[in-house]
């Protein structure tokens, strides 16, 4: 049995990521500040929990563990641009208390970093040699830079401290345990689809996106913890089913049993990436890993999920 430290696992991916180490017999720890994750979602589950901000030091090693993923920095715009800074500080400080933690321990890491390293990218699809084009100013650079910097530290620590750390660049992922109201497309346009409201794009609808399903992301993961000579390795783990925004919306109009709802078109976001659409030749090759969950059967479940959690809120309210 195995120790596995997971920093947001009261997250969306994060709680789905516990599920699945702890069905392979492993003892999972997550360290989480609760700022966009949920204490229920953790319910019933057998967890050591920390409440702790990773912003902040470390002060006393939470325990010794073979495994530490991190995956704790809030991921929607809406909540990242809610605190810029301390997004900034959470990627920087927290992700090197991590790393400190994991080479003391003498763990294996984890980082998950994302596709908007490639920021609006001139490369399609992006292979993990694209070094990305991003805004180091926009308002977006608190979460993209910070990742990138997250991954700078994550390189050092593994060429100048020797230690095993793997980094996956997650692409959009969904699936049940979303926040409705954290503004990513899928929760929002289920929400306003399940209400029968006109669904809300965001730009022109142009934008392409690769969803990828939940349970495939956390199988990238895992895959990705499991391979052997891995260190200081970068893996695109996303879908790359890429897909305008507006087939997408109406893709989840249709799963809602809404295909007659509207679109409401509202101002572009700034510095949102045109194109996004990961290349996993690499993942496929050295993990053997490949999303198996098609659009159509994903959002069937995540909808199911929605109106699951809908019906739970009616019945106490
Ligand atoms: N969901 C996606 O589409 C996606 C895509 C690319 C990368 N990622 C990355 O995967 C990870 C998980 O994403 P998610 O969608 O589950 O996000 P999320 O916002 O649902 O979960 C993040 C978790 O980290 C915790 N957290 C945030 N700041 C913290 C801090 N300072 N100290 C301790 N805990 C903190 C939150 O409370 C939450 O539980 C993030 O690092 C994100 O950048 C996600």
């Amino acid at each position: 049995m195995r120790q596995v430290l997971i920093a947001g696992g009261a997250g969306f991916i994060g709680a789905h990521l516990v599920r699945a180490i702890l069905a392979r017999g492993d003892r999972v720890t997550v360290i989480d500040n609760f700022q966009t994750g949920r204490r229920e979602a953790l319910d019933g589950l057998k967890v050591a929990v920390i409440e702790h901000d990773l912003v902040q030091p470390l002060r006393t090693a939470p325990g010794r563990f073979d495994l530490v993923f991190n995956l704790a920095c809030p991921a929607s715009p809406r909540h990242y641009q809610a605190n810029p800074l301390g997004t900034l500080r959470c990627n920087f400080v927290g992700t090197d208390s991590l790393l400190s933690l994991a080479l003391s321990s003498g763990a294996r890491m984890v980082q998950a970093s994302t596709s908007e390293v490639y920021g609006d990218p001139e490369v399609h699809p992006q292979p993990e040699g694209y070094p990305g084009s991003v805004n180091p100013t926009g308002p977006r650079a608190c979460y993209d830079e910070g990742k990138r910097a997250a991954e700078t530290l994550c390189a050092e620590y593994h060429r100048q401290h020797g230690l095993d750390v793997r980094m996956a660049r997650i692409f959009n992922t969904y699936g049940p345990g979303m926040i409705s109201g954290d503004g990513r497309a899928v929760p929002a346009f289920i929400a306003a689809a399940l209400e029968g409201r006109e669904i809300p794009v965001q730009g022109t609808g142009k934008q392409t996106r690769s969803l990828c399903y939940v349970s495939d992301t956390v199988a990238g993961l895992l895959a990705l913890a499991d391979g052997e000579g891995l260190a200081g390795e970068v893996f695109n783990i996303g879908n790359p089913d890429e897909i305008t925004i507006l087939k997408l919306a109406s893709a989840v109009a249709s799963a809602c049993g809404r295909p007659d709802l509207a679109i409401r078109f509202e101002a572009a976001a700034v510095d949102d990436p045109r194109r996004r659409c990961p290349d996993i030749g690499k993942a496929q090759r050295v993990l053997n890993w490949a999303p198996r969950i098609g659009l159509e059967d994903g959002l069937r479940r995540t909808v199911a999920a929605f109106r699951e959690s809908a019906r739970l809120m009616a019945s106490v309210s």
